[in-house]
């Protein structure tokens, strides 16, 4: 396998809206992720993933995008995007920045420019249709509810928003419109910047004549997912990105694709493709879901879990690229959906973060989870901010759900779960803001901050950091292959990994009950030393490990 500086670095992705302000206006801001360099160089990362810090009118903050070449007020200015840069590159860390081109805001100038007559020359910029007998053209559903088409009273026409009516989708079948993109993304290479995280990527291009989707339970919308997930030109637009941009620096990408299979993702990752590097990929995160979707809660069987890390594990390997993530600023957080975040959050928190971090792959880190940040429960829907969750609420009203199901449901899946504030300190605010913040702060941060953690020797900050850099000392983490073991255990998920001779044995608990590891006859291990544990274990013998609640320990051996 090749080896490559993005197979192996581990990457922190910042939420800038919520990281640290600088300015008392209660929304975090590039002078203030400065502010905070050192605290991530100390953590051990290699690559910062900046979420949007575009110009934008803030719909789906900054996921809209009005000007791609200008930095949103509330963040600062270029000048200071150019000292970030600067001053990460010092730090010898890299950044990588959101590409937001399967759509634009409508207060883009292609948009308004669009909207304004048929014949205007950036009209194929967009998606528009004429009506079909006096209704939308087809009967998708936008992703935050409701029809993913909007009547555009001006010029008689119907726009296409897979997103909400105030992000327009981008019509990749026009190669000016392409080009546009590949120039831009070369105006942010040549400013430096060390790789992109693309958004949506894999719905770029959509079916011929966007067929109805089907709808099984006769509702208001269909599913048109089928005809824009990994379309019929999305190999071509992708290589001719690859080509034409991305071939000509020497940088990572990692495409965010909801509904990619293996299959898919071995086609998107494949080095000899020319294509992208890596994709997120969602299975993981869809297994506590039932069938009507994200908000339909269903518990994890571990059993699924295991099938699925173990498909993508042993699929990529050698061919493509995983990338391991179990948070970010659409996810609730891990240690309240996966692990405990009452008595055992920090060991759960760390047996979660053991699991992921030995896994083949480059791990994403959230802002927050070396922490062990939690969920949040906001009495009232009117705290809550985020336009998904807010459009989920009033539809599932209007469909009968009833309040209390629906808060469940925002508690434990909410986007807005990820997105309070960075627990920094036990002051005011939990040291986000001296203003009045965006989003209200977790009450739980005199507990949980960084500012505890970086002085508390136990604390998830310093595991995590001690993982991150296990990943540096030890080939076999990055490069080797994968076993799973106790396929069937429903509470210990166990796994080796092997690499010229070494082997690696990794025993998590995911639950709250002690529980048993017995070797299987089919592994050979013979163990030599304890990398890392979130508790007591410190014999070698591994023919029988009683692992207490939520314990994680991985040893090396041959
Ligand atoms: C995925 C992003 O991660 C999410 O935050 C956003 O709302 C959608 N794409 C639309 O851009």
């Amino acid at each position: 396998m090749k080896k490559t500086w993005w197979k192996e670095s581990v990457v922190y992705q910042i939420y800038p809206r919520s990281f640290n302000d600088s300015n008392g206006d209660g929304i975090g801001d590039i002078p203030g992720v400065i502010e905070k360099l050192d605290y991530l160089k100390e953590l051990g990362v290699d690559v910062i993933w900046l979420s949007p810090v575009y110009q934008s009118p803030n719909d789906d903050n900054g996921y809209d995008i009005s000007d791609y070449q200008a930095i949103m007020d509330d963040f600062g200015t270029m000048n200071d995007w150019e000292q970030l840069l600067d001053e990460i590159h010092q730090r010898e860390m890299k950044l990588i920045m959101d590409l937001v081109v399967n759509h634009s805001s409508d207060e883009h100038a292609w948009f308004t420019e669009s909207r304004k007559s048929k014949d205007n020359p950036f009209r194929d910029y967009y998606i528009w249709r004429p009506d079909k007998e006096g209704k939308e053209p087809n009967n998708w559903a936008a992703t935050f509810g409701g029809s993913a088409w909007d009547y555009d009273e001006a010029s008689g026409e119907y726009y296409l928003h897979l997103f909400s009516k105030k992000q327009p989708d981008l019509n990749w079948e026009n190669s000016e419109l392409r080009h546009e993109v590949y120039d831009m993304m070369k105006w942010w290479l040549d400013k430096g910047i060390d790789g992109f995280r693309m958004d949506v990527i894999n719905f770029i291009s959509k079916a011929d004549g966007l067929p109805d989707g089907p709808n099984p339970h006769n509702k208001k919308y269909g599913d048109g997912s089928q005809y824009f997930m990994n379309g019929p030109r999305i190999h071509e637009f992708l290589h001719e990105m690859n080509q034409e941009v991305i071939s000509k620096y020497d940088v990572m990408t990692v495409g965010e694709m909801p509904g990619v299979s293996v299959e898919q993702a071995i086609e998107y990752t494949d080095d000899s493709r020319e294509e992208l590097q890596m994709v997120f990929q969602f299975e993981h995160m869809d297994l506590d879901s039932g069938p009507e979707g994200k908000w339909d809660l269903k518990p994890l069987d571990l059993r699924d879990l295991k099938k699925s890390i173990s498909r993508w594990q042993t699929g990529l390997h050698g061919t493509g690229w995983n990338s391991l993530y179990m948070n970010n600023h659409d996810q609730p957080r891990v240690v309240s959906r996966f692990g405990n975040d009452k008595e055992y959050r920090v060991t759960s928190a760390k047996m979660l973060g053991t699991f992921l971090h030995m896994l083949q792959g480059t791990p994403y880190i959230y802002q927050g989870e070396e922490l062990g940040m939690t969920n949040i429960k906001f009495d009232s829907i009117q705290d809550y901010k985020d336009i998904e969750t807010l459009n989920y609420y009033r539809d599932a009203l209007n469909d009968g759900k009833s309040e209390h199901e629906i808060m469940q449901s925002i508690y434990t899946k909410g986007r807005d779960n990820a997105r309070t504030p960075m627990q920094w300190n036990s002051e005011k605010n939990a040291g986000f803001t001296t203003g009045s913040p965006w989003i209200a702060v977790n009450e739980n941060y005199k507990e949980i901050n960084a500012s505890q953690a970086v002085h508390d020797p136990e604390s998830i900050f310093h595991y995590y950091k001690k993982l991150i850099s296990l990943r540096k000392d030890h080939k076999i983490i990055q490069y080797g292959d994968y076993q799973l073991l106790l396929p069937d255990h429903q509470e210990i998920y166990a796994y080796a990994r092997s690499y010229e001779g070494q082997k690696l044995l990794v025993l998590t608990n995911f639950s709250n009950q002690e529980q048993t590891f017995t070797k299987p006859e089919n592994l050979s291990f013979y163990a030599k030393d304890i990398l890392i544990g979130n508790g007591q274990i410190n014999s070698l013998h591994v023919e029988k490990v009683v692992l207490k609640p939520y314990e994680a320990v991985v040893y090396l051996g041959e």
